[in-house]
């Protein structure tokens, strides 16, 4: 069994890792006058009976999936909030994904102007990455996550045990944002090298490890700079090439993670031929890390014609990119990057047929 591990986000809050963590989470609830529990069907249905029996609380379920990230299902929620006789001294648990977390976390911004909101994340996504920070948002037609706000969860209880019944695909897809933060962490990407065999048998001491290093840094960050004004965005390693891949594949055809894992080595592969890349070692280990955690290292892999134009569309479109440059987080080492880095055209798509795009459209 591992030990429980914490995390303080600055003055915001302590993050907490381990099995078996949600019955703490329990206990912090009891402050709380009422406490309404948000989850999804799946969530639900396997781990309900972790939750039904807290004390003054309210068990809300949605449907499970990105559908749920809409503001139907969000009046759904407030409208159940109310019913629940919610005030104030209460709080909503976000028990779930990613979905559940971005979608509790907006509706406890503004049921009452704002009220508690603790995350109980219960996909590795949602562990590593979704969980700290403080981003809620649902989708709207125009784009994911463009209607949303900044409020941080008043505690996180990443509790490991629940990984036990996460889907293959879905512990492949958190996968990918455990890569991405290997590559801003210098000491993390060895140890992934190391430990992927037993990552991917969801050996629980390795899950916790893995799960308490991306939120150690995640935290490290984010306390730095709450709400994104600037050095946060390194973050965002891999995700202007990972939002390109979504879009032009359809959403839901690539996992997120998925094209995060492939994005981020093509951010590697960038850095090193602008030459910005110091580490001689990066870009192999990169992608050995990648394939011990099973996860695709170029487009071509993915099994999806992705035209280079619709690529590089994409990325301009991007909402980081409102003045039509394209810009990167690129990795100068490990543990190092560089933030806001234009890249002229043609090297990126030379970078992008390297790893399989498809020619453009119309040639
Ligand atoms: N707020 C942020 O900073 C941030 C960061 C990254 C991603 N996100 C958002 O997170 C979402 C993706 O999160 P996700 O990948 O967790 O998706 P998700 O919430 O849809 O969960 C994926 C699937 O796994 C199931 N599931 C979750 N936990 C389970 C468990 N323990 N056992 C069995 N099944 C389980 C869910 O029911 C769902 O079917 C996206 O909407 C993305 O935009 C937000
Ligand atoms: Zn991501």
């Amino acid at each position: 069994m591992s030990a429980t591990r914490t995390v303080d986000v600055g003055r915001h809050y302590t993050v907490h890792v381990g099995p078996g963590v949600l019955e703490h989470a329990r206990s912090f609830c009891e402050q709380y006058r009422r406490v309404f529990v948000l989850s999804d069907e799946n969530v639900a249905r396997l781990h309900g009976d972790r939750v039904r029996g807290w004390p003054h609380s309210t068990l809300h379920v949605v449907p499970a999936g990105e559908r749920s990230k809409d503001f139907a299902t969000l009046e759904r929620v407030l409208e159940a909030m109310v019913q629940a006789g919610l005030d104030r001294k209460c709080a909503l648990v976000a028990f779930g994904g990613g979905v559940v977390g971005d979608l509790g976390g907006l509706a406890a911004s503004l049921c009452l102007r704002g009220i508690d909101c603790v995350q109980a994340p219960t996909s590795l996504l949602a562990m590593v990455d979704s969980s700290v920070g403080g981003k809620t948002a649902v989708n709207l037609p125009g784009g994911k996550n463009l209607a949303g706000t900044f409020h941080h969860p008043r505690a996180v209880y990443a509790d490991t045990e629940l990984l036990a019944t996460l889907p293959d695909e879905e512990l492949r897809a958190g996968f990918g944002e455990v890569l991405k933060t290997a590559v801003l962490d210098g000491d993390l990407l060895p140890r992934i090298l190391g430990d992927a065999a037993a990552l991917r048998a969801r050996q629980p001491d390795a899950l916790a490890d893995v799960v308490h290093a991306c939120v150690a840094l995640k935290g490290h960050v984010v306390a730095r700079d709450p709400h994104e004004a600037g050095p946060r965005k390194v973050l965002n390693l891999g995700h202007t090439f990972a939002h390109a891949i979504e879009h032009v594949a359809g959403f839901g055809v690539v996992p997120h993670g998925v094209a995060v894992a492939v994005g981020v080595g093509l951010a590697v592969r960038l850095a090193l031929v602008m030459e910005k890349l110091s580490s001689p070692t990066l870009a192999a280990d990169c992608e050995r890390a990648a394939r011990a955690l099973g996860l695709p290292t170029s487009l071509r892999e993915l099994g999806v014609a992705l035209p280079e134009d619709a690529l590089l569309s994409a990325m301009r479109v991007d909402k980081k990119n409102r003045d039509g440059s394209v810009r990167f987080v690129l990795p100068l080492a490990p543990g190092q990057c560089m933030r806001d880095v234009e890249a002229g055209d043609e090297v990126v798509l030379g970078v992008l047929r390297a790893s399989g795009a498809a020619p453009a459209r119309g040639r």
